[in-house]
This record gives structure tokens, C-alpha cells and sequence, in this order.
């Protein structure tokens, strides 16, 4: 059975903490070349600026290849099954890794490929993006077990990912929201809070983190900018947190619409920081599914 990294839940928590250390000393400097050889196959069924290219040089600087492949230009998007599309790529190639809309679609691809597989972002989760913005809290404010982080706004995918990430990593995380854009209770855990109160949700948080109110795939844009509105990450909002709270957002952003061009271009942002680490912890993540350590 291949070594996938489908979602947090999925790994153990030392496991995670393995992926992390190797990201920093990675990140620190390395001359090797341990995935020499190695090929990563990408398959885009949605949009990505930094998942793409951070996984493309993470494999380069690693010495492998990337092989990035829009669904649209492939037979799957012409009706292949996923089924086969896992079984010719596994033949060529020594990972996958897919960004796509359906989790199920991930989880077939995983079941039926013979290498592994990455999750590069379902609408269900995005767990390479929380790895990357564990590491970045660590830099900035150290250990994150214990600390308590915030969510504000849409309970979306990356929300998903950092329930799970408060679990295995064993942080405090309060997600505010409004109760029709609220992760489902099924997916909260022991180390989750829900408290539809901004205000009251910020108190005390190290870390005020957000996402844009319209994902990829979303259709009700409007609803949801009306739903959202009391949910904008603002200066004032930054002050009731933690005095030495940081700002964190995956990226692509909106200023006007989940944060103010104040916060996200502000001293307490580390946004820039969270996309740069991608790299880094996606070496790491290749590295462990690959079986380097
Ligand atoms: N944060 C993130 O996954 O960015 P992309 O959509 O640009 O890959
Ligand atoms: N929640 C966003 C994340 C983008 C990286 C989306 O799915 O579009």
C-alpha cells in the first residue's frame, strides 16, 4: 500500500511532526539531491498559483521532475476513468498529485493508484496548506501545541484541514462563523470551538486566520459576501486578539472582503511567509511519501 497524504487525520501525529521538523531543516539548507529520479505527476482540475509552482520546484530542488497535467488537456477530462487514469500514471510516474473538486475523486484516485497520491486541495480539504502554516506559526510565535488560533469566516476547506490540525498538533482552535457557513458538527473534534461572535472568537488568539469568502467552485457569491460581512478581519478586530497575534491567509486574497488591505499589508501579516513555506513543507511531504525518512 502506498504512503498517500490524503488528510491529517490520516497520518500519525509524530508522523506529522516528522514532516515539519525535515520541512525546517530543509528550509535551512540542503545540498542533496535524495529524489533524484523521481517524477511527480500534477493533475489540475481547479486553478493554483502557488500549489503548482511551490510543488514544482520542491521536487526540482529535491532532484526529481514535475509532470503538471490540466485535466482539461487529459482523456480524464473527456470522460477516462479515474480508475485507469491511476493505473497508466502510476506506470510512469513515482507520485500524484491532484487538486480537484469531489474528496471522492481523490480518495479513488488513491485507492487505485499503485504509487502515492497528495491531496493538493479538495473541496472537502487542503491539507498541504495547513502543514505549510504549522511551520509558519512555529517560526513566529514557536510550539504551537496549546496555543490558541482563530478562524474567521467561511467554514471551507482549509477550515477542514485545521480542525484536523488542532488535533494532531493539539492547539486551540475557535472557528467563528455564521451558522450557515459553519463547518458541520460531525467534523469538529475536542480541541474546536465554534463561536459565532468575531469578537468574542479573537480574544487571546495568537493567530487570526481567514480565507477568501468565495471558493473555487462556489456558486452563491452574493449570499455569501452578505453572510460574511461581519466577518472581515480588521484592524480594530486584530487589536481584541492576542497582543502579539500574526495574520495568516493561504492566499489568493481579496482586500475589502475577508480582511482589510491594513491587515493583510500590515506588521502583524505573515501571509507571504505561509506561501514561501509551501515549498518547504512540501519537500518534506514528498520526501516522507516517498520513503526518504
Ligand atoms: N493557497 C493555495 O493553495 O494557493 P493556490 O490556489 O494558488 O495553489
Ligand atoms: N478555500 C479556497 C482555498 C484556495 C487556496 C478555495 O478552495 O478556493
Amino acid at each position: 500500500m502506498p504512503k498517500h497524504f490524503l488528510d491529517l487525520s490520516d497520518v500519525p501525529s509524530a508522523e506529522l511532526r516528522t514532516i515539519i521538523e525535515q520541512a525546517k531543516t530543509w528550509k535551512a539548507g540542503h545540498d542533496d539531491l535524495p529524489l533524484k529520479g523521481k517524477a511527480l505527476a500534477m493533475i489540475f482540475e481547479k486553478s493554483s498559483t502557488r500549489t503548482r509552482v511551490s510543488f514544482e520546484r520542491a521536487i526540482q530542488q529535491l532532484g526529481g521532475e514535475a509532470i503538471v497535467l490540466s485535466s482539461a488537456d487529459m482523456q480524464m477530462g473527456r470522460g477516462e476513468s479515474i480508475h485507469d487514469t491511476a493505473k497508466v500514471l502510476s506506470r510512469y510516474c513515482d507520485a500524484i498529485m491532484i487538486r480537484t473538486f469531489g474528496h471522492d475523486i481523490l480518495t479513488e484516485l488513491a485507492a487505485e493508484a499503485t504509487v502515492p497520491v497528495i491531496n493538493g486541495l479538495t473541496d472537502k480539504s487542503h491539507p498541504c496548506q495547513v502543514m505549510s502554516d504549522v511551520m509558519t506559526f512555529e517560526e513566529h510565535r514557536g510550539p504551537i501545541q496549546g496555543q490558541k488560533l482563530t478562524y474567521l469566516g467561511d467554514g471551507n476547506n482549509m477550515v477542514y484541514s485545521l480542525i484536523e490540525a488542532a488535533e494532531r498538533f493539539d492547539f486551540e482552535l475557535t472557528v467563528s462563523s455564521p451558522e450557515e457557513l459553519a463547518p458541520a458538527k460531525e467534523y469538529l473534534n475536542a480541541n474546536t470551538i465554534l463561536n459565532p461572535d468575531p469578537e468574542a472568537a479573537v480574544e487571546n488568539a495568537r493567530a487570526v486566520i481567514t480565507d477568501c469568502w468565495v471558493s473555487m467552485g462556489d456558486q452563491d457569491a452574493e449570499n455569501r459576501h452578505n453572510l460574511l460581512k461581519p466577518y472581515q478581519v480588521t484592524e480594530r478586530l486584530m487589536q481584541q486578539a492576542a497582543d502579539d497575534a500574526i495574520f495568516m491567509h493561504c492566499l489568493p486574497a481579496h482586500r475589502g472582503e475577508e480582511m482589510t488591505a491594513e491587515v493583510i499589508d500590515g506588521p502583524q501579516s505573515v501571509v507571504f511567509d505561509e506561501a514561501e513555506n509551501r515549498l518547504h513543507a512540501q519537500k518534506a511531504i514528498l520526501g516522507w511519501v516517498l520513503g526518504i525518512f
